[in-house]
């Protein structure tokens, strides 16, 4: 090379400007401060929906629910799946449970406080559910105000936490209709795999219905991009197209697809206690700086 052509290559370019998972560039965000001890909170209830199943709303939920929790806040998640997947995931044996969130929800004079309880990570509790919060979606239907019997059971709780999760079932039916009426916000979760879009349109007419005739104040907080394939050219297309349907909606943080969280729930752990360092940890603790961004000053 002559030394023209040399000279050529040391003109001082600016740094590349790095780029996250989402193709934006990278935004350093705030370590979040700890609550004010003495000041009482008043929770922000957010449901984490998607009626497509295994997109990572329990992992999610258990999650991010540890990351906040870890910033010193107090956090409840409620298991609202008969599935019970969220209880399992925090340890609980779903069969070996007295009372769950069924029992607040359809008989009479249970105290919500003899069901919720204590996990292994210090301020985050559990409103837990098994297969008996199936017949709570037949039995509610012929109540009066079904949709908001979720919503009269946290609403009396707001006083207690800063953050309340509730950990949707994969359907649109009159539960997640209860959750919905319930939140303050709504997370989706999208798995950045085929078809991750379709089913989106139907989610969106549901919280646009949801809002209109219960709940007018219901927000979407957020898209969250999980099982994202970093070796693969197709989880990047997926998150693209995403990003260019809802841009700013769409988080920063998006979750890559690692074993760890499967094992996670074996060992009935936040991935912040079970593997405090890895990615996954790491990408949960991003998502509570975000969620707090984007969710009203407590
Ligand atoms: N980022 C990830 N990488 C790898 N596996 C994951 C990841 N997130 C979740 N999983 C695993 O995928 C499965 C489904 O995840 P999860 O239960 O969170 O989804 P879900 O949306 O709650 O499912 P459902 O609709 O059945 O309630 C679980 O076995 C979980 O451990
Ligand atoms: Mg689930």
């Amino acid at each position: 090379m002559s030394k023209d052509a040399e000279a050529l290559f040391e003109v001082d370019l600016p740094d590349a400007v790095e780029l996250d998972l989402t193709g934006r560039p990278i935004a350093e965000l705030a370590e979040p401060s700890a609550p004010d001890p003495e000041a009482e909170p008043h929770a922000y209830i957010i449901a984490l929906c998607n009626q497509k199943g295994g997109v990572g709303k329990t992992t999610t939920t258990i999650n991010l629910g540890a990351a906040l929790a870890e910033t010193g806040r107090k956090v409840l998640l409620v298991d609202f799946d008969p599935q019970g997947s969220l209880s399992v995931g925090l340890g609980a044996n779903p069969r070996e449970l007295d009372a769950t969130v069924y029992d607040v929800l359809v008989r009479r004079g249970v105290d919500v406080d003899d069901v919720i309880k204590d996990t292994a990570v210090p301020g985050l509790e559990l409103l837990p559910a098994n297969i008996d919060l199936a017949a709570a979606e037949i039995q509610l239907v012929s109540e009066v105000a079904r949709e908001v019997t979720l919503r009269r059971v946290l609403d009396k709780l707001r006083g207690r936490y800063h953050d309340i999760i509730i950990d949707c079932a994969p359907s649109l039916g009159l539960l997640t209709v209860n959750a919905l009426t319930a939140a303050d916000a709504v997370i989706l979760p999208l798995e950045t795999e085929y078809f991750a879009m379709r089913g989106m349109a139907m989610l969106m007419e549901t919280i646009d219905k949801v809002k209109e005739r219960l709940n007018p104040d219901l927000e979407i907080l957020g898209i969250l991009g999980t099982m994202f394939d970093k070796r693969t050219l197709h989880s990047r297309e997926v998150l693209d197209s995403v990003v260019g349907a809802f841009s700013d909606l769409v988080f920063r943080t998006v979750i890559t697809r690692t074993v760890k969280f499967p094992e996670t729930t074996v060992a009935g752990e936040p991935i912040t206690v079970y593997a405090p360092d890895s990615g996954g940890a790491k990408a949960y603790r991003n998502l509570a700086r975000e969620v707090l961004a984007r969710s009203p000053k407590a």
